[in-house]
C-alpha cells in the first residue's frame, strides 16, 4: 500500500517534472529575456511583478503571442508561472 502511494507520487512528480522542463528547455527567467525583449523592454515586464497573478499573466502572455511572438505553448506557460511567482525587482529580469 506505501509502496503503490509511492510509485504514485514518483509518477506524479516524474510527469510534472517532463511538464516543466520538456527536453530541457529553457526556465522562465531566460525565456523572459530572450523572448519578452524583442518588441520592448522589460520595464512594462516588471512593472507587472507582484501585481498579476497567474491569470493575468496568462491573459498578457498570450495577447503579446498573438501580436506575432514566436512561441510554444510550453514556453508561454513557462513564462507565466514564472513571471507569477516573481518578486518585484527580482533579478536577472529586472536587475
Ligand atoms: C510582438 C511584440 C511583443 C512581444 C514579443 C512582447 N510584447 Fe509585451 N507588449 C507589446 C506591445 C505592442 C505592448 C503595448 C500595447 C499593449 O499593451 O497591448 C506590450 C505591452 C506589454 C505589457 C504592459 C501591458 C499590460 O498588459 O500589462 C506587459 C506587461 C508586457 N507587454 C509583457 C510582455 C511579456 C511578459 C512578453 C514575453 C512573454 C512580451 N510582453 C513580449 C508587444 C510585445
Amino acid at each position: 500500500m506505501k509502496l503503490a502511494l509511492s510509485l504514485i507520487v514518483a509518477a506524479l512528480f516524474t510527469i510534472s517534472g517532463l511538464g516543466l522542463s520538456t527536453s530541457g528547455a529553457a526556465d522562465g527567467s531566460s525565456l523572459v529575456l530572450t523572448k519578452c525583449t524583442s518588441c520592448h523592454s522589460l520595464k512594462r515586464v516588471c512593472r507587472g511583478l507582484g501585481k498579476k497573478d497567474l491569470a493575468a499573466w496568462e491573459k498578457t502572455n498570450q495577447r503579446m503571442a498573438d501580436m506575432g511572438m514566436t512561441i510554444t505553448a510550453d514556453e508561454l506557460d513557462a513564462i507565466s508561472n514564472y513571471l507569477a511567482n516573481a518578486k518585484p525587482g527580482e533579478s536577472p529580469v529586472c536587475k
